[in-house]
């Protein structure tokens, strides 16, 4: 299938490493020119030369802090000013730091807001125009299944990413008439560096840690960034159009509900 990518500008957040590069790898793959963000500079590099030297595409890249209000007004101007616009926004990044919800501060709330739920506001706010005046675009959120089943010690995630998915709905309905589509995808167990750290923040050792959280997981195993990729890639893309104002988990089956 051909999905209609090339030459779509597309910024993806969180592109350095993990879902974010994996994100930016296939939608590169597919002829989009991606404008890929993270902190530090160094792994923002390396990810590009990666990129380039598999698809033959050049990305550019912006160091930033998607925490500051200032760094997400500055990623969407060079945006619009190197491509002339914007069609595909991907809001993709770290998580606030994890524990129980009694220890937390309303300093470490406020980050938390400022990262997963300011960020994206922030984002859109600076990219939505564009998208308009393009006659369309697409809106992709990466939360979390916590966001829908939520666990124990993530609550600062659960709580702002439960805020994510109520703003995609309801700026899904208030961009239907542009030909914008709004998504979130919730992924389970997804093979980056930062699964790795959560198999091995405890004691018990990391492959049992690992072989534990599966027998919950009925496809048996850890999820790949493609797999979340690859979906990203349908719903960004003029073949998705028509699905919007849905937060979709990729998780080998672990979420029990029915909705
Ligand atoms: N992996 C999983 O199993 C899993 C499951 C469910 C949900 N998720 C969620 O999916 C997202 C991506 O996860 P991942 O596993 O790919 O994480 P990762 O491997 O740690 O990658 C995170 C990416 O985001 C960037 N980033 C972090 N904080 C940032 C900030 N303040 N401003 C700008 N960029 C920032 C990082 O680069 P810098 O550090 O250089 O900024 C990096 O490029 C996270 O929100 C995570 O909670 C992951």
């Amino acid at each position: 299938m051909n999905l209609e990518l090339k030459g779509k500008v597309a910024i993806v957040g969180g592109g350095s490493q993990g879902i974010g590069l994996g994100i930016a790898r296939t939608l590169a793959g597919e002829g989009a020119q991606v404008v890929m963000t993270a902190r530090r500079e160094e792994d923002l590099k390396r990810a590009a030369h990666e990129i380039r030297e598999l698809t033959g595409n050049t990305v550019t890249w912006i160091a930033a802090d998607c925490r500051k209000a200032e760094d997400c007004e500055r990623v969407a101007t060079i945006a619009r000013a190197e491509f002339g616009g914007v069609d595909i926004l991907v809001n993709n990044d770290g998580a606030p730091p994890v524990g129980p919800v009694l220890s937390f501060d309303d300093e470490a709330w406020h980050c938390a807001v400022e990262q997963n739920l300011m960020y994206p506001v922030r984002m859109v706010r600076h990219t939505a125009e564009s998208m308009k005046q393009r006659g369309g675009g697409s809106i992709l959120n990466i939360t979390a299944i916590s966001a829908i089943q939520p666990i124990r010690d993530l609550g600062l995630s659960v709580a702002t990413w439960g805020g994510v998915i109520g703003y995609a709905k309801t700026l899904s309905m208030e961009l239907a008439e542009f030909g914008i589509n709004v998504n979130t995808i919730c992924p389970g167990y997804i093979e980056t560096s930062r699964l790795r750290k959560v198999f091995a923040a405890g004691d018990e050792p990391d492959e049992a840690v690992r072989a534990r959280l599966l027998k919950d997981v009925p496809l048996g195993r850890v999820g790949s960034v493609d797999d979340i990729a690859n979906l990203v890639a349908l719903l960004v893309s003029p073949r998705g159009a028509y699905i919007t104002g849905t937060a979709i988990q990729v998780d080998g089956g672990l979420l029990r509900g029915v909705r």
